[in-house]
């Protein structure tokens, strides 16, 4: 049977940060709110030279040989922050990375739920045509506003995952559970870069989707939370995947519970010092999980959780592969978070409000303090300018 699943995983998150302990000062909420109560620490800021196709190729850039470039010959990027209703970010990445030109280039949409719509997809194309690669891009930039309730659930970031046959890191299983419901959870009409959320109903639909979909999965898979080494869950911020998780752990023992606890304690590490990033956070967690425990043995069973507000839910499986460790990229990620810089919250603020012109005006961006290799240079006659700089 042919294996197929992810073969590597990129991450990327721009250079900036703010300390949630010292926005929590400036809103006059208690730190432990942020800290504790939501479970961020810090949340990455995007200046105006990243948007979601810049975050994506960078993502991407770090992972892919000339080899995968040659046979990629489908891009799949899941956003909701996209920069053009017509033409995919896609077609951009796939510019800005030198991809074989032989190769299908789309966006998908569905919330937080895209690349893992992308994913599915890249498993039927290569369940098709097995000498194939696909690019699967999340990337995101989430935005609620200065001084609301979603502020502290912002972030910004993307995750690139290669997909492929005789992956090295985690083959796909066939069995997966998912679900839709039109509800008004979150929502970003087509006029407004700002989201909107019922915070309190979108925290009660995630629970719900979850309690639906795993509960189907049990009965369908014969599978209990016995047969997890863990379960990654979309992370909008740190706290909501333990609330899910929390109900269910009182079908196992104490035993499995203090594993999967354990184990989604160290799946919320990167996503703790980044925020939400939307389509990639359930992979940013699932990284964050493979790269900070050395010890999770080959064969594991891994389970994953996607919400995508609106709303679509699924709940698929995973196998770790012999050797996986080999094929992360441990010490790249580690580089990036230690690299980046923090901004005061009045540099935050300003960022925040500094947005692109919308009526096509021409626009020069400063891109020399981006430290990113693929930025966002300027607008002209309404098209978006971007740079590679390894070129
Ligand atoms: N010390 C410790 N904990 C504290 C505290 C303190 N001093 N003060 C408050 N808390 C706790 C609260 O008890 C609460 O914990 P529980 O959820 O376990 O009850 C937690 O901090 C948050 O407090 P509130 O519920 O009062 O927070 P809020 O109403 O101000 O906002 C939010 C929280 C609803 C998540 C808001 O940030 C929001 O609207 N975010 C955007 C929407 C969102 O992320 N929804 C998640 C599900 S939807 C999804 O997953 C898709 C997606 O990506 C958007």
């Amino acid at each position: 049977m042919l294996k197929i699943g992810i073969d590597k995983i990129g991450f990327y998150a721009p250079h900036l940060y703010v300390d949630m302990t010292k926005l929590a000062d400036r809103r006059n909420v208690d730190p432990d709110k942020f800290t504790i109560g939501i479970g961020q620490d810090k949340m990455a800021v995007a200046p105006i030279t990243q948007d979601a196709v810049t975050l994506a190729a960078n993502a991407a850039l770090g992972i892919l040989d000339e080899q995968d470039k040659n046979d990629i010959d489908f891009v799949i990027f899941g956003t909701e922050t996209g920069v053009d209703s017509s033409k995919s970010a896609a077609v951009y990445v796939h510019e800005l990375l030198g991809l074989n030109p032989y190769a299908r280039a789309i966006e998908v949409k569905q919330a937080c739920y895209g690349a893992t719509a992308g994913i599915q997809m890249a498993k039927a194309h290569i369940a098709m045509n097995p000498e194939s690669k696909v690019l699967v891009l999340g990337s995101d930039i989430a935005r609620y506003g200065l001084n609301t309730p979603g502020e502290a659930t912002q972030g910004a970031g993307a995750v690139a995952l290669l997909v492929s046959a005789a992956p090295h890191i985690m083959s796909l299983e066939d069995q997966s559970v998912y679900v839709t419901s039109d509800i008004m959870d979150f929502w970003r009409p087509v006029y407004s870069d700002k989201a909107f959320a019922d915070g309190k109903l979108s925290n009660e639909q995630y629970m719900a989707f979850f309690s639906k979909v795993w509960q189907q999965y049990k009965a369908k898979s014969g599978l209990g939370l016995e047969n997890f080494e863990a379960i990654t869950f979309h992370l909008p911020y740190t706290k909501m995947g333990k609330k899910a998780l929390k109900p269910v752990l009182e079908e196992t023992t104490e035993d499995v519970q203090e594993r999967l606890k354990a184990n989604y304690q160290l799946s919320t590490g990167y996503n703790r010092n980044v925020g939400n990033i939307y389509t990639g956070s359930l992979y940013l967690s699932l990284l964050s999980l493979l790269e900070q425990k050395d010890d999770l043995a080959a064969g594991s069973r891994i389970g994953l959780f996607s919400y995508g507000s609106g709303a679509v839910g699924e709940f698929f499986t995973g196998i770790l592969q012999n050797d996986y460790r080999d094929h992360l990229h441990v010490k790249q990620h580690a580089e990036l978070f230690a690299a980046r810089k923090e901004v005061t919250v009045d540099e935050y603020e300003a960022i925040f409000e500094e947005t692109l012109p919308t009526d096509g005006s021409r626009v020069e961006l400063d891109i020399n303090n981006d430290p990113a290799k693929i930025c966002l240079a300027g607008v002209t006659d309404h098209k978006r300018q971007y740079v590679n700089k390894l070129r």
